[in-house]
Formats: C-alpha cells, sequence, structure tokens
C-alpha cells in the first residue's frame, strides 16, 4: 500500500557534479548546485511554508509564502527561486517570517469561502494546510470586501470541475499546462486583483485547445480544480501502484481507492516511463471496469445463432475442451490455435501460448501485434539483433534532432509527446515524415524544420532518398561504420543506395516530396547532432513495412546514431504490452524471448521443463487461420481479449472464416464483435483486477497489481490453466509470481526477473540478467556492440505497394487513431471520452471534397474494392489532396470493412495505412452497416438479458 500524499520537495530536483553545502536552521546540508533553498531545507527535514510551488514544476515565486531570512542579505527572499550558495546560512523560522506568512494568508483566506468542511478537497488542500501551518487565527480584513467568491463554476469538462470562487492564482495550473504537457491551453487573463485563470480566450475547458491530461488538476493546490468522481465519493484512503492499460508508454498510476472502489487515478511521480504525467485515457478513462456491459458470468451455446447459456467456469471450461478435442480427433492436431492479447499481462499471456504449444500440441498460436508491430520485431531483430526500440523515454532529453516517422506521438503516446514537445521547445530540432500534417508539425512554441508530407506507400523510398543524399554527400559516420557494423553487408548496401534510382530526385514524383527537402532533412538527421528516430504504425502497417524498419536502422547505424543517450530507434509501441506479448512468445515461429521453434537446444529446454514434446514446425499467422478456416483445415480458435472483427483488415473475410469454424472461444470484458462468433465466452479482467506485469515501449517490465478483487471471481490465467488440464495437460500456478519465475527460468532476457525485485526497485528493461537490485536492465541497447555483433546494413529496395488508385477508386485511404480513443475503443466508448469524439469522421482536403461536393459535416460514402461505409466527413488542410483519414474507433463505421489484404511482405502485417477509395456524398448507411445493425441489436439483447441472468 502506498501513501496517498506523496512528499512535495517544492522545486524539482537539480543533477550537478558539483555540490554545494550550506546551513538551514543550524544544520548543515550538501545538495547539487542549483537546488533551491527550499528543496534543500526539505532534504534537511525542514518544511517551509509554500502555495505557489510544487516539486513537478519550475518555481515561480509569486506566492510569497515560502520567504525566507538569508545572513548578509536584505530583505525575505523567496526560498523556491533562490539557489543555494556555498556557506549560506539561512533561517526559515523568524517572528518576522512568521508575521510576513500570518499576512499572505490572511490576504488569501479573505477571499476564499470559508465552506472547508462541504469542500470536495476537505483532507487535500494546501490552503487549508498552509492556514494552518502558519498558524493563522483571524483575518483582520474581514470577509466582507471586494471578492470572487461569487465566482462561476466551469463544469464542462466530464471529469474535472473549476471553480473559479477558490482559486488563489497561483498559475501552477497555467505551468502544469505549459511545461508538463506542453498545451498551453490555460493563461492568467488580467492583472492584479482582477486575475483569473482562463482555459483559451475565455472559454469553457471543453471549447479551449484543452486535452484534459489532468496535469492541471494534479497541480492545483486548492479545490479550484477537482476530479468529478472525488466530488462523488470524497477523498481516498488508500492507494495501489499499477501501470495504465491503454498505451505502449506505460504510465504508472497510484489507484486511490475507498475500500475497493477506485476514486482517482493519479499518475505516480516516481514511475519510470511517466515520471508522474498521464493523459486522458489513463488518468480518467477507467470506468469501463466496471461498466455495466461486463460480462460477468461464463456462457456457451451449441450454434451462433443460439442464445448464450450462462454456465458453471467448469462446466465453461469442459464444454471447450470436448468440443476442440472432437475438431483434432476429426481434422489433425493442427487444425485449432490461439491468438493472445496485448491488453494482457505478460503472465496471461504466457500461460496461453503455452496451452497452445503444451496443451493443445501446435505451435498456432499468434498476437494481435501480428497487425501492429510484427514487422519491428523482424526489421530489428536483422539489423541490430533483437526485436525491441534501442532507448528508454528519457533519452529524447538529450536529442538535437527528433526524426518522427509515421508516428503522432501526441495521440497515440500523449505522456511520451509532451515529453518529446518539451524537448523540442528547449532547441531540439524536428523532422516529421507523414502523409498527414499531424499536431507536432505545428503547436504551441513548436515547428517542424522539415515535413516530408509524402504520399501513403512510400515511405521506404522517402527514407532511402534521405540514406542516398547521407552516403553520396559524404555524411557517412565512416569510424562508427567501420568499428560497429558488417563492413561487406555496408558495402554492398553503399553501392545500392548510391544508385540514382534512389535519390531524393529520381523518387520526388512517386513520393511526392520536394528533392530539396528530403535532402535538407537528412543533412540535419546527419549533422544535427544526436539524432533519434521514432516510428510508429505509419510504418509498420504497409507492404513493405518491414523494409521501412530496416532502412531505418539502416539510416541510423550509418550516421552512427545508435548506442548512446539522445539516439536510437524507437518504436512507439501501440498497446500497453505488445513489447510484452511478442517477448513473451506469442508468435508461431518463437517461443518465449525470441528463439525460433526449430532451434533443437532451446526446444529441448522447453520440452525439459512443461513435459511434453514440442512442435519443431512453426505454426500459423493470423491471416493464415483466415484463410486456413475458408479451406475447412483449421477449424477451432481460442481468442485472448482481442476483437480481431473490429480491427483485422477485410472485416467481411474475417467474419465468414469465424462462421466457418466448428469452436471458437472468447475470452473478454464485452461480448465485443468476434464474440458474436462464439461459442463458449469466458469473462475477463480489467486492469484493476489483474496481478502481473506490463512490457512498455522502452523494454520496461512494469507491475500491474489488483486494486480490486476479480469482479467475475477468478484470475484470467486460471481459464487458460484449466482448459489445458482438460485438454490433457495438467497446469496450475498457486501465484501469478510463480508464472514469472517460470518466464525468468526460460527467458534469457528475463533472468533476474521477479515480482519481489520489481515490488522493490520499481521497475527493470529488459535484457535484466542479475538478480542484485542494482541491475535494473539497460536503459540503452547496443552501446558497445550490438546484440548480434556487428551492425548488419539490410538492401531495401522500394516496391510500390500493388494497391494502385485508379479512376473508380482515386483517392488514397489512410488510418490511424485519436486522443481520446484506443484501438477499437471498446473500452474508451464506454468511458465519458466519447464526449470528444463520439464517431469516427473522415479527414478529407478542401480540394477533394469541393471536386466532390461534399460540405463539412455532410455524410458520405467511402468505397474500395473491398467493401463500402458510410461516415462523416470533416473538410481538413491536415490532409494533402488525394488521401483520406479515418480511425476505427467505432465499430459502426466499420473502417476495416474497406481496407484491404495486402499485408508486408515478412511478416503479414496488414497494410492498413494504404487503400484506394472512393468518396461520395450519401444519405444512407452501406449495406454491411445495415447488417451490422441488426446483429448489433441481436448483441444487446443477448447482453441485457446476460446482465439480468447475472444479477
Ligand atoms: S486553478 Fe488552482 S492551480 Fe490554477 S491558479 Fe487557481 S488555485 Fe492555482
Ligand atoms: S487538463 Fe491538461 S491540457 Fe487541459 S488545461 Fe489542464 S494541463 Fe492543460
Ligand atoms: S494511455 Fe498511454 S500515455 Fe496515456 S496514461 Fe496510459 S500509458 Fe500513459
Ligand atoms: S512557494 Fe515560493 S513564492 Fe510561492
Amino acid at each position: 500500500m502506498t501513501l496517498i500524499h506523496e512528499t512535495d520537495y517544492g522545486t524539482p530536483a537539480r543533477v550537478s557534479e558539483t555540490l554545494v553545502t550550506l546551513e538551514i536552521d543550524g544544520r548543515a546540508i550538501t545538495v547539487p548546485e542549483g537546488t533551491s533553498v527550499m528543496r534543500a531545507a526539505m532534504d534537511a527535514g525542514i518544511t517551509v511554508p509554500k502555495l505557489c510551488a510544487t516539486d513537478s514544476l519550475e518555481p515561480f515565486g509569486s506566492c510569497r509564502l515560502c520567504a525566507v531570512e538569508i545572513e548578509g542579505r536584505r530583505g525575505t527572499p523567496a526560498s523556491c527561486t533562490t539557489p543555494v550558495a556555498p556557506g549560506m546560512k539561512v533561517h526559515t523560522q523568524t517572528d518576522k517570517l512568521a508575521k510576513l506568512r500570518r499576512g499572505v494568508m490572511e490576504l488569501y483566506i479573505s477571499d476564499h469561502p470559508l465552506d472547508c468542511l462541504t469542500c470536495a478537497a476537505n483532507g487535500d488542500c494546501e490552503l487549508q494546510d498552509m492556514a494552518g501551518a502558519v498558524g493563522l487565527r483571524n483575518v483582520r480584513y474581514g470577509f466582507e470586501g471586494e471578492n470572487h467568491r461569487a465566482a462561476a463554476k466551469d463544469e464542462s469538462n466530464p471529469y474535472f470541475t473549476f471553480d473559479a470562487s477558490k482559486c488563489i492564482v497561483c498559475s501552477r495550473c497555467v505551468r502544469a499546462c505549459q511545461e508538463t504537457q506542453g498545451t498551453f491551453a490555460l493563461t492568467i487573463d488580467g492583472r492584479g486583483f482582477a486575475s483569473s485563470v482562463s482555459p483559451g480566450a475565455k472559454e469553457s475547458f471543453m471549447d479551449s485547445e484543452c486535452v484534459s491530461c489532468g496535469a492541471c488538476v494534479q497541480a492545483c493546490p486548492t479545490a479550484t480544480l477537482t476530479e468529478k468522481s472525488i466530488i462523488e465519493h470524497g477523498q481516498p484512503e488508500h492507494s495501489v501502484i499499477t501501470t495504465c492499460a491503454y498505451c505502449g508508454v506505460g504510465c504508472s498510476f497510484k489507484a486511490e481507492l475507498q475500500g475497493t472502489t477506485v476514486v482517482r487515478m493519479t499518475p505516480w511521480k516516481d514511475g519510470g516511463a511517466n515520471e508522474g504525467h498521464s493523459c486522458v485515457k489513463g488518468r480518467f478513462a477507467w470506468g469501463y471496469a466496471t461498466h455495466k456491459d461486463r460480462i460477468m458470468k461464463p456462457m456457451v451455446r451449441e450454434k451462433i445463432t443460439d442464445p448464450w447459456r450462462e454456465v458453471s467456469w467448469e462446466e465453461a471450461v469442459a464444454y471447450a475442451a470436448e468440443r476442440l478435442k472432437a475438431v483434432q480427433a476429426k481434422y489433425g492436431r493442427g487444425s485449432i490455435g490461439g491468438i493472445t492479447s496485448s491488453r494482457c499481462t505478460n503472465e496471461e499471456v504466457y500461460v496461453v501460448q503455452k496451452m497452445i504449444r503444451a496443451a493443445f500440441g501446435t505451435n498456432n498460436i499468434d498476437t494481435c501485434a501480428r497487425v501492429c508491430h510484427s514487422p519491428t520485431g523482424y526489421g530489428l531483430s536483422q539489423t541490430f539483433g533483437t526485436s525491441a526500440g534501442t532507448q528508454d523515454f528519457k533519452s529524447v532529453d538529450k536529442s538535437d534532432v527528433i526524426l518522427v516517422i509515421g508516428a503522432n506521438p501526441t495521440d497515440g503516446h500523449p505522456v511520451f509527446g509532451s515529453r518529446m514537445k518539451k524537448r523540442l521547445r528547449a532547441g531540439a530540432k524536428l523532422i516529421v515524415v507523414d502523409p498527414r500534417r499531424i499536431d507536432l508539425v505545428r503547436s504551441p512554441h513548436v515547428k517542424a524544420e522539415y515535413h516530408l508530407q509524402l504520399q501513403p506507400g512510400t515511405n521506404v523510398a522517402v527514407v532511402n532518398a534521405i540514406a542516398h543524399t547521407i552516403v553520396t554527400e559524404g555524411l557517412v559516420n565512416r569510424s562508427f561504420v567501420e568499428g560497429r557494423c558488417d563492413p561487406k553487408e555496408f558495402a554492398k548496401w553503399e553501392a545500392f543506395i548510391a544508385e540514382h534510382r534512389n535519390s531524393p530526385e529520381y523518387l520526388e514524383s512517386r513520393t511526392g516530396v520536394p528533392a530539396d527537402q528530403v535532402r535538407a532533412a537528412a543533412r540535419l538527421y546527419a549533422t544535427g547532432g544526436n539524432a533519434a528516430i521514432y516510428y510508429g504504425l505509419g510504418v509498420t502497417e504497409h507492404s513493405q513495412g518491414s523494409s521501412t524498419v530496416m532502412a531505418i536502422a539502416n539510416l541510423a547505424m550509418a550516421t552512427g546514431n545508435i548506442g548512446r543517450e539522445g539516439v536510437g530507434v524507437n518504436p512507439l509501441r501501440g498497446q500497453n504490452n505488445v513489447q510484452g506479448s511478442c517477448d513473451m512468445g506469442s508468435f508461431p515461429h518463437e517461443l518465449p524471448g525470441y528463439r525460433h521453434v526449430s532451434d533443437d537446444i532451446v526446444r529441448q529446454e522447453f520440452e525439459t521443463a512443461w513435459g511434453v514434446t514440442l512442435d519443431p514446425e512453426p505454426g500459423l499467422r493470423i491471416p493464415n487461420m483466415f484463410d486456413s478456416a475458408h479451406d475447412g483445415s483449421f477449424r477451432g480458435l481460442f481468442v485472448q481479449g482481442e476483437d480481431i472483427v473490429q480491427s483485422d483488415p477485410n472485416t467481411n473475410h474475417v467474419t465468414s472464416a469465424l462462421e466457418s469454424l466448428d469452436i471458437v472461444i472468447v475470452q473478454d470484458l464485452f461480448l465485443n464483435e468476434t464474440a458474436a462468433f462464439a461459442h463458449v465466452f469466458f469473462p475477463g479482467t480489467s486492469f484493476l483486477e489483474k496481478d502481473g506485469t506490463f512490457t512498455n515501449a522502452e523494454r520496461r517490465i512494469n507491475r500491474v497489481r489488483k486494486a480490486m478483487p476479480s469482479k467475475v471471481g477468478k484470475d484470467e490465467h486460471w481459464v487458460a490453466c484449466a482448459l489445458a488440464t482438460a485438454m490433457g495437460y495438467p497446469m496450475h500456478y498457486e501465484t501469478t509470481s510463480e508464472i514469472m519465475d517460470e518466464i525468468a527460468r526460460l527467458t534469457p532476457t528475463f533472468r533476474g526477473v521477479s515480482f519481489e525485485k520489481l515490488d522493490r526497485v520499481g521497475s527493470v528493461q529488459w535484457p535484466c540478467t542479475g538478480f542484485e537490485d542494482d541491475d535494473t536492465g539497460m536503459a540503452i541497447m547496443h552501446e558497445e556492440s550490438f546484440a548480434r555483433g556487428l551492425g548488419r546494413f539490410v538492401i531495401t529496395e522500394y516496391v510500390p505497394t500493388d494497391e494502385r488508385t485508379t479512376r473508380m477508386y482515386p483517392l488514397v485511404l489512410t488510418t490511424g487513431r485519436i486522443l481520446a480513443h484506443y484501438n477499437v475503443g471498446a473500452q474508451t466508448r464506454r468511458t465519458a471520452n466519447v464526449a470528444w469524439h463520439p464517431e469516427d469522421v473522415l479527414e478529407i482536403n478542401p480540394v477533394d471534397a469541393e471536386i466532390r461536393g461534399v460540405k463539412d459535416g455532410d455524410m458520405v460514402s467511402l468505397a474500395s474494392r473491398m467493401g463500402a461505409t458510410t461516415l462523416r466527413a470533416v473538410i481538413s488542410d491536415r490532409m494533402p489532396a488525394g488521401v483520406v483519414y479515418t480511425t476505427f474507433h467505432h465499430p459502426v463505421t466499420g473502417a476495416n470493412v474497406i481496407t484491404t489484404e495486402n499485408s508486408d511482405w515478412a511478416t503479414n502485417c496488414p497494410e492498413y495505412k494504404v487503400t484506394a477509395v472512393q468518396v461520395a456524398r450519401s444519405n444512407q448507411p452501406s449495406d454491411w452497416q445495415v447488417d451490422y445493425a441488426k446483429n448489433d441489436v441481436e448483441r444487446k439483447r443477448i447482453a441485457a438479458a446476460n446482465v439480468i441472468a447475472a444479477e
């Protein structure tokens, strides 16, 4: 259990090799140079009253409450803004200071509503605390003068209120929005007595630029900015440290509770990935965990047209096992398989893949990473020798040039996006490679030097053209390449990349990017100092996804931008545990730790540990499972926490494959789209009910802890163990930590990981091989040599995608996600986040809209060779002419009805980012949507019936 109130040191910690010794209230204290007197006092165990200072923000010096006396100096300087000096003698408690502080507090309190007993912040209010600390006993000025006590409340934000009557204008919120979040949504409007906090130009929070990260709410020392959940429930009485279950940033949170009711999620200051910051999803969008749509009891049915029947866990397991065994008896061992989920913990994923391999006796196991970052795994292991990003997030603080390709960090990875923006505001240069003008290209105090607005599908051409410039203009870092890379492979690559067909000029007509822009960006990347690459699904979800990953790795090696802070190749992982689900052996060709199933020694190790014979042949990937379902050889599927109907491309192909299966087992929180095709449904658990670990995009293994007991009465891994046992392979773990111990024994990169260690040290970054507490793994990879020894340059020939625009389908559709929602939206759609994004929309360039007579807000049909849907158009100059964009957060949109089955040549990762489409005005839903609506009515009826029965 963790304290609700953490110590606030008043100002941020400073790092310096120079130490300064001073004396505070007679106590000697030594601190790093640059430390404030306030923080030094705190380090010495002396608390100085404060209101405008907090240790997550730079000092501001406005409230004057922290005044101190310093021998030899005149006046009473603010201790928060005064840095320490050698030999300084400070007094924090004198009569003069006490009088001064009381005077300050009198002024604040004279303009403050005195409703402490009924205030939501009662017990968590710094103003209240300071009144006590300074010994305030009366207010000489009275309460009747001019004041702000009648100021209006702004309740427009779904998650927090702004009660201006309680504002002390300390500016902490404004500074949090600027310094921590980087949105600059708040200002102090007016001067002196008339000054007040204003979102935007006197707008409501909801209408302003605010992105609801919650940083201002956290920084506010009074009840002015307060979570609505706290107003509703009151103050928490205990907290549990856990990890956000949304994106791959992996933010640590204090789940603050009353009993087993979560009343607030507060980003944890000591969280390795987020250091006390959050985004709207992790901070506020956790209500889905207790949503009424959750299915609480196992259900079975004979046919997918039958109604569901609630049964006991044991009956559901026996039923599933019997049907799986019957399928295997008739069609062979390889006729069944499973899919693991990147939303589940490492331990849950591990047991499912073990169940498939050991109990089902097949390697037909794949994961949702197939459809997002599988090219990262392939590309980085080919070039560097390991399937993971090279840096920790902190590394970006040392970058001089940041190259963002096919990623939208401020929406997809918001907390890291804020960190990146901070570095950019401090002077780092930015290059963005993206067809869409993402926020980073132009946001407050951030402007990209170059935005290479390429045609979707030409990533390899652009990255090759950058490399061509570097090679032909003599910008290769020869000493790095000669010392660290395979010389033969480099020579081949150098000759290839120098060919004219890879030049920016030759490729300009394909990529749409002016050659001079490519050349200038290449020069900046190669010569601008520490240069780091961050990329996302805009790189991987292409027919040349793996080639682009390798082209990026080539760039980093050619310029020596690998193996130290500030540089590197960084895949921004989509889901919370994408890295972990891949690490845990979810791919059909790899056992945990990325070791090939055909490797006899590795297989033997697992066979000995698991007591079974394992198949040496790789199994089916997800798309192969669908194809084999169509040809009748694949007949049974276990799906863990994944909605493949909504998330995988070419929906019609996926649903017809599922319809043809004899047995589909789904484990999830909700009756998702895939459950419509299931015969057995096992209720899953939310992250608040889980015990285990997630691994984030920087390979950081974070603990996930139970904030509340399982609402369905079972831990999620119980199902895999029980099903394996019923299939004839006994599997049982007394505790979740036993699973991690087994993972550590069998996975070299996890050897030093255990729950005990994580509980002591917080988090570790794999590879972590030592058992000692000071081995917290590797923050930066490939420092001395690459994981594979010598770095390998790979030839990356640009091959245009098969998906071509035609007269019938003249536009290119590219897809992505937005801040408020997460993936298929199963969680965020069940929260107030829908206020920001109630439907998926189609962003279309003004020129393309005008040609089609489309006005902003019109309903339009979006059609490809695969299918059609209807959605609302939003005219936006973020899109270049010829390219349209949408998201896939709402199932009724059916964005993946449109996408094709084209996929990455190496990994089968779908080409979500390039689909030839046509857009036309329309006033009716597509045929697919009509069908969907019919099924949805039925699904809701079943869910409602189940909920009633469960209650
Ligand atoms: S809203 Fe809170 S943080 Fe912002 S100025 Fe007012 S009291 Fe300070
Ligand atoms: S919630 Fe975040 S973005 Fe909105 S005003 Fe507060 S700090 Fe700024
Ligand atoms: S969604 Fe991502 S950035 Fe937001 S709080 Fe969760 S882990 Fe952090
Ligand atoms: S805390 Fe130092 S001036 Fe406010």
